[in-house]
């Protein structure tokens, strides 16, 4: 009855934590939430504010199909404050209702049935959904604890076939929370220029990280020899606090975006303008995601230090993201089995690592995406539940 590319897109396994999760909590259950991604912080007023005195003035229109022209050019300036690049806001800039449907507009004009797709595994889990929907190959690129889950260069190359059409990196990465290096952006620069590939850098994490800087990126000057073959994925969710906006960008060399055009044209028109504007806004606010990002830093270190004093369980630092994705395998128990009896048990939702691709087995990810008071319960449940166990 339906169409057969329906059988690709596989369920999210995140939202049968959070769907059980909710059942307990409907039927008087208390539940401390740490299994998604998403922040806990409203989005900074200032925003807000901007974007009623912009609603009050009629922005509420169809825009251009590439995004507003003074959203395009405000992003073309902030990265090049971030990147030392330049990259033209009339031809290099489109601009999506969030991530995910850029990654649909993307994968819709570069990938042919049979085509590979490199992905992280452990990764993102709508990766491979995207490349399976149109009817490509993911192929997992295993990513190890042991190389502090930075990708091994080595391992990357020899994935590589001829029927490879792309590679998606994320940095920092969901779900291990870490920063690929920048000798490992040397080298994949290089694989790049002897290859015919495209490079997707998913960088929706690139500027929550701990370290005082934003995550290295092929997008940067030192790399130009490959921006003829990168698309650079971003959006507004993550960083700035705005999930429900649905606002997110692709900058890509200027005939990817065009045969893009098409596809946003008949797809989305535009995306939505008010968010637009608030984008614009977005942009301006660098104390706000200052504070936010201290927040993030505080309740990390409780997180990452809380789970390093429990038996059976190590976690290291993570140095971007909002993720401490744990090492359970001592324990002996498969990550789902783990998450649900942690659940059901103590009353504590993590994402099994296995959603995240079969490398992920043996991992828990706890996203430190509520209050302290929340996650300090729910390391306290975690312990209990743990001394049960043991
Ligand atoms: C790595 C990564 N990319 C993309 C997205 C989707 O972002 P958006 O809200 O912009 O669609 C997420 C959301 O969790 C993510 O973790």
């Amino acid at each position: 009855m339906f169409a057969k590319r329906i059988e690709s897109i596989r369920p999210f396994i995140v939202m049968e934590v959070l769907e059980k999760a909710l059942e307990m909590e409907h039927n008087g259950i208390d539940i401390i939430h740490m299994e998604i991604g998403e922040p806990d912080f409203e989005t900074p007023k200032r925003i807000v504010e901007g974007c009623f005195t912009d609603l009050g003035q009629g922005k509420t229109h169809y825009t251009h199909s590439l995004g507003m022209l003074e959203l395009r050019e405000a992003l073309s300036k902030y990265k090049e404050k971030t990147r030392s690049t330049r990259f033209d806001p009339k031809t290099q800039f489109m601009i999506t209702g969030g991530t995910s449907p850029a990654f649909f507009n993307v994968f819709s004009v570069l990938l042919n049935p049979g085509d590979e797709v490199i992905i992280a595994d452990p990764g993102y889990p709508c990766y491979q959904n995207f490349a399976r929907f149109f009817g490509a190959k993911p192929i997992y690129l295993p990513i190890m604890e042991e190389d502090k889950f930075d990708l091994d260069v080595g391992v990357l190359k020899k994935l590589i076939s001829p029927k490879t059409k792309a590679i998606i990196l994320n940095s920092p990465s969901n779900p291990t929370g870490q920063i690929i290096s920048r000798e490992s952006l040397d080298e994949i620069s290089m694989i790049v220029k002897e290859n015919d590939f495209w490079i997707i850098s998913d960088e929706i994490y690139a500027e929550l990280t701990y370290n005082g800087e934003i995550a290295p990126s092929l997008s940067e000057k030192d790399y130009k020899s490959c921006h003829n073959r990168l698309v650079v994925l971003d959006g507004f969710s993550k960083f700035w606090a705005m999930t429900g906006w649905r606002l997110g960008y692709v900058i890509a060399p200027p005939n990817l975006i065009g045969a893009m055009t098409p596809v946003q044209q008949n797809f989305s028109i535009c995306a939505p303008s008010i968010s637009q504007s608030a984008a614009i806004h977005a942009l301006t606010c660098t104390e706000e995601t200052k504070n936010m990002l201290d927040v993030y830093k505080d309740r990390r270190d409780y997180v990452v230090n809380f789970l390093n004093k429990l038996k059976g369980i190590n976690c290291l630092v993570p140095n971007g993201a909002f993720y401490a994705f744990a090492n359970i395998k001592e324990l002996g128990i498969s990550s789902i089995s783990f998450c649900m009896t942690l659940l059901e048990n103590a009353r504590v939702a993590a994402c099994p690592g296995a959603s995240f691709g079969p490398n992920g087995e043996g991992y828990v990810r706890f996203s430190y995406t509520t209050g302290k008071n929340n996650i300090r319960k729910g390391m306290e449940r975690l312990e209990s539940f743990l001394e049960n166990i043991n």
